[in-house]
C-alpha cells in the first residue's frame, strides 16, 4: 500500500485516499513518540509514572481532545488503508498500474498484515492497561501505573507479545513514514536516501524506546 506502488500512476481519488493515509499516519508516529517518551518516566521511578499518569488524568478536557484526534485518525488510517489495498490488489490483478505494482518492495506488500496485527496489540494493550480486563491477575491497581507495568511484564508471554508487537511497528513505522515522504512529493532521486534513513531510524528508536520497559521488567531491572 506504498505510495510507490502507484506512484505517477495514482488516480486523483487515490491521490486523495494517500494523503489522508498520510496525515494520520503522522498524527499517530506523534502520538506513539509522546506515548513513549511518558512510559519512559517509568525508568525515573513509581513516582514520576504515577504523577504523570495523575496529571493526565487531573486534565480530562485534553485527555479527550487528544482521544479524540487519535480515535478519528485511527478511523481514517485504516479506512483509506482498506480502500487503497482493494485498489492496488485490482490493479495487480491486471489494471494500469500492473508493472508498478509488481515493482512494490516486500515492506510495502505487507504493510496491511502489520498494520492488522499493530491493531490487534491495540485493542489488547487498551483491555490489558486502560480497562485492565486481561493478563493482570485479577489484580487491582488504582492509581499505581508503575505496579500495573510491573506486574503485566512479569509474565514472560506478555512481555514476548509487546516486544514482538514493537518490532512489527518499527517495520510498519519506517515504512510509513517513507511513504508519507513519497506522498509530500519528497521521496526524489536526491533526497531518497537520505529520508528512508530517517524513517528507518524513527521506527527503531520507538520501538527499542518502548522495548525497553518490558526488556528491562524481563531482565529484574525494573521492579
Ligand atoms: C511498552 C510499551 C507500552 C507501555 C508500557 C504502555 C503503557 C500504557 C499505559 C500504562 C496506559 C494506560 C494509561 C492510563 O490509563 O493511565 C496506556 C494506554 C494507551 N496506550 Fe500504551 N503502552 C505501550 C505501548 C503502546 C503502543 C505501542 C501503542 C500504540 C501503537 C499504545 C497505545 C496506547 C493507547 C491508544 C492508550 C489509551 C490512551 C487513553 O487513555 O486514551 N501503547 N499505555
Amino acid at each position: 500500500m506504498s505510495a510507490s506502488s502507484c506512484y505517477k500512476n495514482c488516480q486523483p481519488a487515490s491521490i486523495g485516499k494517500k494523503i489522508i493515509m498520510a496525515f494520520s499516519g503522522l498524527v499517530l508516529a506523534g502520538f506513539v513518540f509522546g506515548h513513549m517518551i511518558g512510559n519512559l518516566t517509568v525508568f525515573k521511578g513509581a513516582a514520576a509514572i504515577n504523577e504523570y499518569a495523575e496529571w493526565l488524568h487531573a486534565h480530562p478536557g485534553l485527555l479527550w481532545v487528544a482521544r479524540s484526534v487519535l480515535i478519528v485518525s485511527v478511523i481514517a488510517h485504516i479506512w483509506s488503508g482498506v480502500l487503497l489495498t482493494i485498489e492496488n490488489r485490482i490493479a495487480r490483478a491486471g489494471g494500469p498500474a500492473v508493472e508498478v505494482t509488481r515493482q512494490a518492495s516486500l515492506s510495502s506488500r505487507t504493510m496491511p498484515y502489520s498494520g492488522v496485527i499493530i491493531l490487534a496489540f491495540i485493542v489488547f494493550h487498551l483491555l490489558h492497561f486502560t480497562f485492565r480486563k486481561i493478563a493482570l491477575g485479577g489484580q487491582e491497581f488504582g492509581a499505581d501505573v508503575y505496579k500495573m507495568i510491573i506486574a503485566g511484564f512479569s509474565q514472560p508471554a506478555v512481555a514476548f507479545f509487546y516486544i514482538a508487537s514493537m518490532i512489527l511497528l518499527c517495520l510498519h513505522l519506517s515504512h510509513g513514514i517513507s511513504s508519507v515522504f513519497q506522498t509530500l512529493g519528497l521521496r526524489n532521486q536526491r533526497w531518497r536516501g537520505r529520508l528512508d534513513v530517517v524513517a528507518t531510524i524513527y521506527g527503531w528508536v520507538i520501538a527499542l524506546g518502548f522495548i525497553s520497559i518490558p526488556l528491562a521488567v524481563l531482565l529484574g531491572q525494573l521492579k
